[in-house]
């Protein structure tokens, strides 16, 4: 009868273990089918392309260390202008590092933003809804050094930048002054007016007598041309704009 007990509670026992064991089991498989859920950094690093339109965006930062030089270009206006208001950079911005060694181009480094990268990503090594990749000074993919299988790092790397929406350089890109490129291009335009191209007009004197006559128009005489031509176009124009209110 003893015995039996024995053998009934080593059974139990057995049981018991088995069924915890299975738990432990179960539990570490679905640990590990939560990992597999979350895709290998850098795996999306081929969703960006070379930004073809790189020359027309905006150089808001350079750094020059020993024989490096970067330059730092922004694909819009527009992204500099949320940072400048504390908002969060638009989809589709384009941040690209053209890398120099020796004065000699080295490579180039893109960031990407688009909505909803990124979330195939685990959480603590996402960044947000940035992808990168590093291209050749020939503008093709880079397949190794810091490219291809090292591609991971960049993610690492510009994690530890959150806070400043993961851009090492989000603070010269609040400093950047837009007015100053807009005032370099329109520089010679002061004025609306000033603005209108006059090569096509053509300006000549007429005496003072015939303006009421009806031979007005074969009374041309010397044509004006060159900047004096110009400032009596935007003379004419001037009054004739300011003419409006007074009447
Ligand atoms: C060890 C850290 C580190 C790694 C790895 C790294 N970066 Fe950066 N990255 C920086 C720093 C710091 C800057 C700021 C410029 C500087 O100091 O030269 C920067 C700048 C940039 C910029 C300009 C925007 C910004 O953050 O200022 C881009 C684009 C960029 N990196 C892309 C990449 C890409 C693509 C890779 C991977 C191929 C990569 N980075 C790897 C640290 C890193």
């Amino acid at each position: 009868m003893k015995s039996r007990l024995i053998k009934i509670l080593a059974l139990l026992l057995a049981l018991t273990l088995t069924a915890c064991n299975n738990n432990n089991n179960e539990k570490t498989m679905e640990n590990s089918q939560q990992n597999q859920e979350f895709a290998e950094i850098g795996s999306g690093a081929h969703l960006v392309k070379f930004p073809e339109d790189l020359e027309e965006g905006i150089v808001f930062a350079t750094y020059d260390r020993g024989d490096i030089h970067e330059n730092i270009y922004v694909n819009s206006r527009e992204a500099i202008e949320a940072v400048q208001n504390g908002e969060e950079l638009p989809s589709g911005t384009v941040v690209t590092l053209e890398g120099f060694r020796d004065g000699e181009l080295e490579h180039y480094l893109v960031m990407e933003k688009r909505t909803g990268w990124g979330s195939q990503y685990s959480p603590e090594e996402r960044n947000g809804e940035w992808e990168f990749q590093a291209f050749t000074p020939d503008r093709e993919v880079m397949e190794d050094g810091i490219g291809g299988p090292a591609i991971g790092r960049c993610y690492t790397c510009h994690a530890n930048q959150e806070r400043d929406q993961y851009i090492n350089s989000l603070g010269r890109m609040k400093e950047f002054e837009l007015e100053e490129i807009s005032q370099s291009q329109n520089s010679s335009t002061e004025t609306p007016i000033a603005a209108i191209h006059t090569e096509e007009w053509k300006v000549s004197e007429i005496s003072a007598h015939m303006i009421n006559s009806k031979d007005a128009n074969k009374g041309v005489s010397s044509l004006i041309d060159g900047e004096e031509k110009t400032k009596i176009i935007e003379d004419v124009l001037l009054n004739m704009y300011l003419q409006q209110f007074k009447s």
